[in-house]
């Protein structure tokens, strides 16, 4: 298919002649969902579309959708339900849901009883056939339907390595390096839409790396579900890959997520404090502070084994910033149970944390447990673990006031510049009087003087001196 397909003047958005058709994408849920999102967007233009952000302005509409959590999918369905009337006005608009939620035979079929107006459905398993399903949409009556239950193995062709690209960041790009996740947690949803781990082979990671680097991308994040018990066939793990990717030149910084507590071995800790490019921040989700909630979730490890994780980092990399993932109110949760969890939460000293309601998954072992924990008393524990969480954050931030930290610019709104330090803070900062007239351009590295911390964010000026700077010493 082109974008002939499209003639002008007669596609949803009535194109004016020469125009090219547009397409929306609107992306929910983590990292994996936003760089399936930029493959789609490349598949898109590789078709002739251009992207827009105005769904009236839209032929072809596509969500990519996420179901981690039952608000996601409710937040999907309301969003789907406004696109009905707007379908109704323009018939030949096509509406596409895919991703995760898609893999869920329940919700393929209440998209087919109340959302009948959807024009096609595919899941995450087959997101190179997007072309495809568009020509068959355009081509035949009712919804076209293209789910798999699992990746067709890479040596039979087909699949979705090596699809174009479009990227949201000229200067930042997520690399896939695993797809999918074994550890089935009790709660998660994810093995179930996601599949099996699979690892691409470590020279395909390092070309894409490479190529990224020599577009202009200077921060990279590796991505998998489970990226550290990435393990690709005949070939080293993630230690090792983190050390080839720390090699290729014009890289600033590597970054990497989500990993698991139970594969964060010594030897990645050692790789991480001896690659300088490798960012001193690790995404390392609790999930609980209670051992025995930890057993009931299936998570592979102790309130001790994840503190002790945690003085193992510390005494390789000292002051490197922990985040979390941390869910109140699983299956049985007691009061104790939650008091372990502050009581990690106290001594891990974290930098940042998602904290999410426990959302009993269909087709997932919690969701069959006993001891459901009454919302107000759920909606309590939240609170009071936003409270500690955000006191440990503000005097780590409060701390900061007066160094010097490296940012790298990400966006300026209003005169005002924001970035990301090394340790994945967030700093907002006005231009130095050094700075060229536009002030620093997304990409560019500068150091900011931090003036004020709050919980969720520093506040800095780009620094026009060479004095000052960071001792590290804030936990
Ligand atoms: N692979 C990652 C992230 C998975 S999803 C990991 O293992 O940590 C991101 C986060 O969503 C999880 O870390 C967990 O905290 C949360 N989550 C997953 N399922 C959930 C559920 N049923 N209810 C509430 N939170 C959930
Ligand atoms: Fe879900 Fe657990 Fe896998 Fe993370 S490790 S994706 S929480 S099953
Ligand atoms: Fe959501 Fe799928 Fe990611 S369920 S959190 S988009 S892997």
């Amino acid at each position: 298919m082109n974008v002939e397909t499209f003639p002008s003047g007669t596609g949803a958005s009535g194109l004016t002649a020469g125009a090219a058709p547009k397409f929306m994408c609107r992306t929910y849920g983590c990292q994996m969902n936003s760089r399936d999102s930029e493959k789609i967007a490349g598949m898109m233009y590789a078709l002739g579309f251009e992207e827009t952000s105005d769904e009236r302005a839209a032929d072809i509409i596509i969500f990519n959708t996420c179901c981690v959590r039952e608000n996601a999918e409710n937040k999907i369905f309301g969003h789907l339900g406004q696109l009905k009337a707007l379908k109704a006005q323009k018939p030949r608009l096509r509406v596409a849901l895919c991703g995760c939620m898609i893999q869920q035979d329940i919700i393929v079929e209440k998209i087919k009883s109340a959302y009948s107006f959807v024009d096609i459905l595919f899941g995450t398993f087959n997101l190179h056939r997007l072309p495809q399903l568009l020509r068959d949409s355009l081509e035949t009556e009712g919804m076209v339907i293209d789910i798999w239950k699992e990746p067709v193995p890479k040596e039979r062709g087909n699949t979705p390595d090596g699809l174009p690209t479009r990227r949201r960041h000229a200067y930042k790009s997520g690399v896939n390096i695993m797809y999918g996740c074994n550890n089935f947690c009790s709660y998660c949803i994810v093995p179930y839409v996601r599949g099996r781990e699979r690892s691409r082979h470590p020279e395909d990671i390092l070309e894409e790396v490479r190529a990224l680097a020599a577009d202009g991308v200077r921060e990279v994040m590796l991505l998998g579900q489970n990226v550290n018990s990435y393990s690709p066939a005949g070939a080293a793990g993630f230690p090792e890959l983190l050390r080839r990717v720390n090699e290729v030149s014009g890289l600033r910084r590597v970054r990497f997520m989500t990993s698991h507590p139970k594969d964060l071995s010594p030897a990645l800790i050692r790789a991480m404090a001896e690659c300088e490019k490798v960012c001193r921040h690790l995404h390392l989700p609790l999930q609980s502070g209670s051992t025995e909630i930890l057993r009931r979730m299936n998570r592979g490890y102790t309130k001790e084994g994840y503190l002790s994780l945690i003085s193992a980092l510390r005494g390789e990399i000292p002051n490197i910033a922990l985040t979390t993932d941390i869910i109140v109110g699983f299956p049985g949760e007691t009061e104790e149970d939650f008091r372990d969890t502050l009581e990690v939460v106290d001594r891990a000293r974290f930098a940042n944390a998602f904290t999410f309601l426990y959302s009993p998954r269909t087709g997932t072992p919690a969701a069959g447990l006993p001891g459901r924990v009454p919302d107000a008393v759920a909606g309590k524990r939240f609170n009071a673990l936003l409270d500690t969480l955000n006191k440990i954050i503000l005097e780590q931030n409060t701390r900061l006031v007066g160094a010097k930290l490296e940012v790298m610019t990400e966006e300026e709104k209003g005169g005002i510049f924001t970035g990301r330090t090394e340790d994945n803070r967030l700093v907002h900062f006005t231009a130095g009087k050094t700075a060229s007239a536009a002030g620093p351009v997304p990409g560019e590295f500068v150091d900011v003087k931090i003036t004020e911390g709050r919980a969720h964010y520093l506040i800095g000026r780009q620094s026009d001196d060479q004095t000052g700077s960071y001792d590290g010493a804030i936990f």
